[in-house]
């Protein structure tokens, strides 16, 4: 997982905020004071089937289980599975912590490993298959990445990076949260379910990437393909993976907010190149000074507008707060969601709940890498800028092409210069010259997966969901224990950032983005000291459990 928005703390605190410039507007339907009965039903929870295995509560009660987990996580932890853009072979030594890796997940998941029929892909993508008897029930297909993010400074952290060092509730190190916590939980779900007997009525895979930090090409985009020719497009009853916003407490409810959908990505290389030349006789503007005068306007013309309209999965969890949450929300909310004034709305929210909201709505302009001159006495040839664009759910990437354009051309023409765009080859040597072009391989914004109750597999697995945590104590530290009164809410939502299940639309419509993770209940991630608390790594567990189980032979 890339990037998860930081939640507004005006709703954790529970005080209700309101916005100083949102004016709910003029045609507002009469008669949508409050939500009516249709909005936000709760899905009727999924109890645990008659199949004979223990209660996920075990998980939770019994301190074995906990001491085994922590060891387990620990143990991969330590292991540094770092992976790179810069290094494209599988078999170089950048990649030998994946073997090593491999060598503990066998040691730790005897029974699975001795029950699954296990491929690697591309040398460290992992594929594991747990044949099910009836053929007709399409697969689950469950997801994480093996490698972690790398490490800066090993002096910032607290801890050893990869020490998996345990403090008695937290497990410490790189990867702990993002995402090893999401891989052991599923190996220890299967490895708990065999040794019990289970043996499979529904097919089940696990599809472990090992680069989903530096783009997934190598590992999750060789899976894909390896499941696609398989089983055909379209062939799966839906995919988890890591992602999306964990569960978040607002007042008495929580809402569990998997992700249904991904922004999009593109980056842009704009590449100059001057006439050089001594630096006491240089032109009005130097190659750096027009680049720059490019990312001027790049950063205030032609801005991106934030919209939360009708298609936009975020308007489900919105909905529901305003049903579910009413005094904990913006007093203007319901009736705003009423309006058509779909840019207003989201510019309420982000006034409202944090400008990092914004993105959830908004595509986003980020100019991250800038590179010009060699010398103090000479004048730059090269100059070159890498932008990076999250693209919203209502644009493509051919917008934010076509916006890059419009907004040089007046640039190219004012210092006299030569511009291709977007060619294949393009031309070489050519002084004066401005070439744009695309960095690294576009991505579209992902179809998004159907939340509505007339889905029946949505529908299951948030069942599922709310039976699982609603049945669960709270552990320590995470509100109140009195679980008579919990109520969870299961509401798909976007993600700004991208996972591995970019490769993977082709295999089902159903992909959901969730690491099953309170909110506090993991800190840091992609930073110095992230971590993860056991008690919430133990519910994950639990729910991969409780999944696999409820879908197993459930037909419809
Ligand atoms: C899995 O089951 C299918 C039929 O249900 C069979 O064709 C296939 O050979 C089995 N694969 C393994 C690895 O057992
Ligand atoms: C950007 O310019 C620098 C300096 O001229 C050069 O080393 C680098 O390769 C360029 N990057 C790209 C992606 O063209
Ligand atoms: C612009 O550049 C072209 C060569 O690319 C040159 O022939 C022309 O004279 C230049 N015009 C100005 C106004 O500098
Ligand atoms: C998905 O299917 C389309 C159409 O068959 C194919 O062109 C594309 O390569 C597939 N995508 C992936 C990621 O495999
Ligand atoms: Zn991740």
């Amino acid at each position: 997982m890339r990037f998860v928005p930081v939640l507004a703390h005006v709703l954790t605190t529970g005080v209700a905020a309101r916005s100083a410039f949102y004016q709910p507007s003029e045609q507002m339907p009469m008669g949508s004071h409050s939500p009516s009965d249709e909005i936000c039903p709760l899905p009727a929870k999924v109890a645990p089937p008659n199949d004979g295995f223990h209660s996920s509560l075990e998980f939770i009660r019994d301190p074995s289980v906990r001491e085994r987990q922590v060891d387990r996580l620990s143990r991969v932890v330590q292991v540094p599975s770092t992976s790179t853009e810069l290094e494209d072979d599988p078999w170089s030594d950048y990649y030998a912590p994946f073997g090593d890796l491999h060598n503990v997940l066998a040691d730790l998941f005897p029974v699975l490993h001795s029950y699954a029929k296990l491929e690697k892909i591309n040398r460290f993508g992992l594929a594991y298959t747990f044949n099910g008897s009836n053929p007709d029930l399409k697969p689950v297909l469950l997801m994480a990445h093996q490698d972690v993010v790398p490490i800066d400074d090993a002096n910032d952290w607290t801890y050893p990076p990869f020490s998996g060092h345990y403090d008695g509730q937290w497990l410490w190190g790189r990867g702990s949260s993002d995402c090893k916590n999401t891989l052991i939980g599923i190996l220890s779900a299967v490895e708990d379910l065999l040794t019990q007997g289970w043996s499979p009525t529904r097919t089940l895979i696990l599809s472990f990437g090992y680069d989903e930090e530096s783009k997934g090409w190598k590992g999750a985009g060789e899976l894909a393909k390896h499941w696609e020719q398989r089983y055909g497009a379209d062939s799966f009853e839906f995919i988890l993976d890591e992602g999306g916003m964990g569960l978040q407490t607002i007042g008495d409810k929580i809402y569990a907010r998997p992700g249904v959908g991904e922004k999009g990505a593109i980056d842009l290389h704009f590449a100059l190149s001057v006439d050089g030349g001594h630096s006491s006789v240089p032109p009005h503007h130097t190659g750096i000074g027009i680049i720059s005068e490019i990312v001027y306007h790049l950063e205030r013309e032609q801005l991106f507008t934030a919209r939360l309209d009708l298609s936009h999965p975020a308007r489900q969890g919105l909905e529901c707060q305003a049903k579910h949450s009413p005094e904990y929300v913006e007093s203007w909310l319901w009736p705003a969601l009423q309006s058509s004034d779909y840019v207003g709305l989201a510019e309420a929210l982000a006034a409202s709940r944090g400008e990092r909201t914004r993105y959830t709505y908004q595509t986003s302009q980020a100019v991250d890498l800038i590179s010009g001159g060699v010398k103090i006495n000479a004048l730059p040839e090269k100059i070159n800028v890498t932008v990076n664009y999250r693209v919203a759910l209502h644009e493509n990437t051919d917008i934010i092409k076509a916006r890059a354009i419009d907004i040089v051309a007046p640039i190219v023409k004012k210092y006299n210069l030569t511009f291709s765009a977007f060619v294949d080859s393009p031309p070489s040597n050519l002084k004066n010259h401005l070439d744009l072009s695309v960095f690294s391989p576009l991505l579209e914004p992902a179809p998004i997966s159907p939340t509505s109750s007339r889905n029946p597999v949505w529908v299951r697995f948030s069942g599922v969901t709310r039976q699982l945590f609603e049945s669960l104590p709270t552990p320590p530290g995470f509100g109140a224990q009195d679980s008579e009164k919990k109520q969870i809410i299961v509401t798909g939502d976007v993600m700004t950032g991208n996972t591995d299940t970019r490769f993977y639309w082709n295999l089902t419509r159903d992909i959901w983005r969730f690491n099953p993770i309170r909110e506090g209940g993991s800190e840091n991630i992609h930073t110095v000291d992230e971590k993860i608390n056991i008690a919430v790594h133990l519910e994950g567990l639990a729910l991969y459990y409780e999944l696999i189980r409820a879908f197993d032979t459930w037909e419809h």
